[in-house]
């Protein structure tokens, strides 16, 4: 198996090689016994290029946030290399971590918990720039405060407010203000408008989009909400049970989904055109979602797969492998379905589109 992504360049920010992160469960309050592990994170590779924006879905639970932490750092993986400009992360700790951690920032899902409400607005924002060192004269930490809050569009009285006396679109501007502080090339996005009204979704999109183009970011931004990422992201990843099962531009992902998984995801979500709502195969997924503590054997989507194959999808482990350009998918009848020689067991809501 390749390890190199689709898009490669002399320009990566992120390199992802065979990522894992295992956590333990444990049983017994004395012995604390391992007793098994949750697979969140089993296998990740990908890149992401300077400026560009990787989009991140999949259902709750599939390891997402697991896998921005592991990025960030703030989850040590138990196995493979989180490559940050060249650096390998994997193994570094303290203060050379501390200084990597500048160059990289999160952005929650909901501003409100992850913000103290004791402190205000100003305290927030220069928390994060005194522990790196970036608040040390008052009247450059001032005029900074003033053009952090115009970048994301707050007045300047917002220093002495405190997170509550907000609304959630203002809070969330508050996040990116405090993520933006430090001066960071990357920013982890981990549901950054799940919180919000639908009504101020765009705004907030809308806003990372500048801020990206001003400050030259480089964005992961993660989303169980497909409308989300296909508004922002450049290429978009699909998670299940731990594993990337898709990768390409976001068009293509859109236009021509080609693992079952992301058929049946984009399947779910309306359609505006309703000549294409109504000729449209809608593929519903029968099952749960299997434990990420016991996963299923070989395709880890066999389980709920229309095309499942006996035999090879329950033991043999699909790759994450390129079958057009840029577009990996991890499925081992991937062009088989794309030419339309397997055809889905069908349910009723299956039945055949008129053309
Ligand atoms: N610190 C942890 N300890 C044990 N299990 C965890 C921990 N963090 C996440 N998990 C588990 O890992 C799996 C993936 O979680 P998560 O990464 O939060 O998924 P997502 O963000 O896609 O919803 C879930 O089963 C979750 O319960
Ligand atoms: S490998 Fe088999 S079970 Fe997995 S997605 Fe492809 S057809 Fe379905
Ligand atoms: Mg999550």
């Amino acid at each position: 198996m390749s390890e190199t992504s689709g898009v490669m360049s002399e320009d990566v920010l992120v390199e992802l090689r065979d990522v894992k992160v295992h956590f333990p469960i444990k049983k017994g309050v004395v012995l604390d016994r391992t007793v098994g592990h949750v697979y969140a994170v089993d296998g990740v590779s990908l890149s992401i290029q300077r400026g560009e924006t990787y989009g991140l879905v999949g259902e709750s639970g599939c390891g997402k946030s697991t896998l921005g932490r592991a990025v960030l750092r703030l989850e040590k993986p138990t196995g493979g290399e989180v490559v940050f400009d060249g650096t390998d992360l994997s193994g570094m700790k303290g203060e050379e971590l501390r200084k990597m951690r500048q160059r990289m920032q999160m952005v929650f899902q909901d501003p409100l918990s992850s913000l103290d409400p004791r402190q205000s607005v100003e305290s927030l924002l220069v928390e994060g720039m005194r522990a790196h060192g970036l608040a040390d004269d008052k009247a450059s930490t001032d005029k900074r405060l003033r053009e952090l809050l115009d970048a994301v569009g707050l007045p300047p009285t917002a220093l002495r407010k405190y997170p509550h006396e907000f609304s959630g679109g203002q809070r969330q501007r508050v996040g990116i203000a405090r993520a933006l502080s430090v001066g960071p090339e990357l920013v982890v996005a981990d549901e950054p408008v799940s919180a919000l009204d639908v009504s101020v979704q765009a705004q907030v999109l809308n806003l990372l989009e500048d801020l990206q183009e001003e400050f030259g970011l480089t964005y992961l931004v993660i989303a169980h909400d497909l409308a989300v990422v296909r508004h922002i992201a450049d290429r978009v990843g699909v998670m299940y049970l731990g594993g990337i099962v898709e990768e390409s531009t976001s068009d293509d992902l859109y236009g021509q989904p080609l693992h079952p998984y992301s058929k049946a995801l984009l399947s779910a979500v309306p359609v505006p055109d309703p000549q294409v709502e109504d000729g449209r195969e809608q593929i519903l997924l029968t099952g749960d979602l299997p434990s990420p503590a016991n996963p299923p054997s070989g395709c880890r989507f066999h389980t709920r797969c229309p095309w499942r194959q006996e035999e090879r999808c329950d033991t043999e482990r699909p790759a994450l492998r390129e079958i057009g350009a840029g577009h990996r998918v991890a499925c081992h009848f991937a062009e088989e379905i794309r030419d339309g020689e397997l055809q889905p067991r069908s349910t009723p809501e299956a039945a055949a589109p008129t053309a």
